[in-house]
């Protein structure tokens, strides 16, 4: 049977730049017989975490009754799991922000049962420079890697140079991500 993969849009530009490279990332994974999610956090509600951390003191998930649940379930079924997002100010878009500290009410059993699971980052910036715009959003990826302690890292795909939403079609990025989706079952 194929792994199962999940991948997590984040910018709430459902044709936008990164969530083409998301596309193509799937088709490349569905090529290689992945069975293929593709979400966009912007069809879900998820409030932002509130730090009471009831989750992690009594292990019965988040107080907040949201569309989080049911994203913590996706992500503990994946067998490897893409995070995507575009490049605001020099970061992750707040949305991804919010899933990941969210991710909190799931990190327990992600820490015990990550094992064999793998993660993979999509970024994308108006500017061509892929290295200090996308530094930070790289570090808070392996951040939350580092957190779940036994999620190993794919890959990452920082891609530059596409401003208008949908302008990241004619780049070589869109292969890049095709090429990534395909390598999933070599991890
Ligand atoms: C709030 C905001 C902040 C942004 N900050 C940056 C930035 O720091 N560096 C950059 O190169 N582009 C920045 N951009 C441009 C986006 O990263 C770029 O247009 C990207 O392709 C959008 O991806 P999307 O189509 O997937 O939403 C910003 C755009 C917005 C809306």
């Amino acid at each position: 049977m194929g792994k199962k993969v999940l991948i997590i849009s984040s910018s709430p530009i459902k044709t936008g730049n990164s969530a083409l490279l998301c596309e193509e990332f799937a088709r490349g994974a569905k090529e290689v017989g992945c069975e293929v999610e593709l979400v966009h956090l912007s069809d879900y509600t998820i409030h932002f975490c509130t730090g009471c951390e009831i989750c992690v003191q009594q292990g019965h998930g988040c107080v907040q009754n949201d569309d989080m649940k049911l994203l913590i379930e996706k992500m503990h079924q994946a067998d490897v799991f893409v995070l995507a997002t575009p490049i605001y100010f020099m970061s992750v878009s707040a949305q991804l922000k919010v899933f990941i500290d969210r991710f909190i009410a799931g990190e327990v059993y992600m820490r015990k049962h990550g094992e064999g699971k793998t993660a993979y980052l999509i970024t994308v910036s108006a500017s061509p420079d892929v290295k200090e715009n996308h530094l930070a959003a790289n570090a808070s990826f392996r951040g939350f890697l580092t957190c779940l302690q036994s999620v190993k890292e794919g890959g990452i795909l920082n891609a530059g140079g596409a401003y208008a939403p949908g302008s990241i079609r004619d780049q070589d990025w869109m292969r890049q991500a095709y090429e990534m989706g395909k390598g999933v079952n070599h991890e």
